[in-house]
């Protein structure tokens, strides 16, 4: 399907390869580019662009995956999808629905996860600073576990809950120190990361937890970082040393009912070769699984990402002095990753000719006034023209929730395909909403 190319560009993935890898996409050769039995061409025309477009069927599909794989090895492991990566509802619904409960960091995406069907008895709540309304919102709807990370935090919970007249569930987020190999902006298992408690001191802090009023102390939680695809070395060490620390928690008497794995398992956006989640599974149950515990997982992007893209349509192409820039309705405000962690994500046009249509170098380009509102450059692209439409692939996760509306551009809409049906499942936000709640001070009338 793909032409030949200058060797420079000849290492991405071909759009055949693209779309062989995820399963959720098909390229009809009438209709285009399809997800599930709907051609996003249709969805395009029905809500506009930019938007975005998530698989009810991939995201089944992938916690089935997930949930086979723990099963297999023999683990009894609950999923807490983390909402970060997708809040909205139907997405939320859809996991719920499969079994899936959640991980909130915040009293937003509490509340989120509670509208969207998930029992408060399968929500762990994470994050460096809880607030004290994050913490009245997690006690007074008695959620499943908070997932401490100082002893700050340990004793301002204490005296909520106290007041509260309730005890809270807390694990101890311990930092293990280990090198997850991914990007240093969502790497968070080193020493010098901010999350956690340095595992020497989590004996002591524990201790200090099964004294205080209004906190049980039940086990102990780790997340080294996010897209990790470096193998499952980074996870084993980490792993070991919470198993070491459960047994010395034991052996001085401490009760420990369960460990929360964390998230971070990565997804290929390009060609990497990421670990499957029998590896996660093989990893968890070669160093936590003597100890005899349930386990929790808490995967954002794997169970979403790969869900979910990207519509937009080309506002023109332009011949700059040395390369062709493909200017695209969506950017950096709709999709941050390119910008923001120089993320690859895959490109494909919609229209069935172009598809197999011979490429040639690009670069997309968003039209925020930045140059690094980029999503690709020299990237091998068939000619393009005005009203085009293109898929910016792997945007279900850490998409649409880091939009923002930078330049005054308004959030871009949510839709659901599932089998031959769509949905709009968030509005595109109407132009006016940007300037609804802001006021003009009177001296300035
Ligand atoms: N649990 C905790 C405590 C977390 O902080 C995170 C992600 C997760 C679970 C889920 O991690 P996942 O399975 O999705 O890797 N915006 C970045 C990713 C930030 C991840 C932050 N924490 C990106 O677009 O790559």
């Amino acid at each position: 399907m793909a032409s030949p190319l200058p060797a420079a560009f000849g290492d991405d993935p071909s759009f055949a390869e693209l779309l062989a890898a995820r399963p959720g996409l098909s390229a009809d050769p009438l209709a285009g580019l399809m997800m599930e039995e709907v051609a996003l061409a249709r969805i395009a025309a029905a809500v506009g662009t930019p938007a975005w477009v998530y698989s009810a069927g991939t995201l089944r599909r992938r916690l089935a995956a997930l949930r086979g794989a723990l099963d297999g090895a023999g683990l009894n492991a609950t999923i807490h999808y983390a909402m970060k990566a997708n809040d909205n509802l139907a997405v939320v619904r859809v996991l719920a629905a499969g079994g899936a409960g959640a991980d909130v960091v915040s009293e937003g995406e509490l509340l989120a996860a509670r509208a969207a069907g998930v029992p408060a008895s399968a929500i762990v709540f994470s994050g460096v600073g809880k607030t004290e309304a994050d913490l009245r919102r997690a006690l007074a709807e008695d959620i499943f576990q908070i997932n401490a990370e100082s002893v700050e935090e340990i004793e301002a919970l204490s005296i909520i809950a106290t007041a509260m007249g309730r005890t809270a569930r807390v694990a101890l987020r311990v930092n293990p120190d280990v090198d997850a190999k991914t990007h240093a902006k969502i790497t968070t298992g080193l020493a010098e990361n901010k999350f956690g408690v340095a595992i020497g001191d989590a004996p002591a802090i524990y201790a200090r937890m099964a004294e205080l009023p209004g906190i049980e102390p039940i086990g102990i939680a780790m997340h080294i970082g996010s897209q990790i695809t470096a193998g499952m070395s980074a996870y084993r060490a980490a792993y070991a040393k919470a198993a070491e620390l459960v047994r010395t928690l034991r052996t001085a008497g401490l009760p420990v009912q369960r460990v929360d794995c964390g998230g971070g398992l990565g997804i290929p956006y390009r060609d990497e070769i990421a670990p499957p989640p029998e590896a996660l599974a093989g990893a968890i149950k070669a160093t936590l699984g003597d100890l005899g515990l349930p386990v929790m997982i808490e995967p954002g992007r794997w169970l979403a990402g790969p869900a979910g893209l990207l519509l937009s349509r080309v506002v023109l192409v332009k011949h700059g002095a040395t390369r062709r820039f493909v200017v695209l309705d969506a950017a950096m405000n709709d999709l941050a990753r390119p910008a923001m962690y120089d993320a690859w994500h895959g490109i494909l046009p919609l229209a069935p000719a172009a598809l197999v249509a011979p490429r040639t170098p690009a670069d997309i380009v968003g039209p925020v006034c930045e140059t690094g509102d980029t999503f690709a450059r020299d990237r091998a692209l068939p000619a393009m023209k005005a009203g085009d439409l293109v898929a910016l692939l792997d945007a279900g996760a850490y998409g649409a929730t880091m939009s923002s509306t930078y330049n005054a551009r308004p959030l871009a809409p949510e839709v659901m395909v599932d089998g031959d049906r769509f949905a709009v499942v968030r509005d595109r936000q109407p132009i006016e909403d940007l300037l609804a709640r802001q006021h003009m001070p009177d001296w300035l009338t």
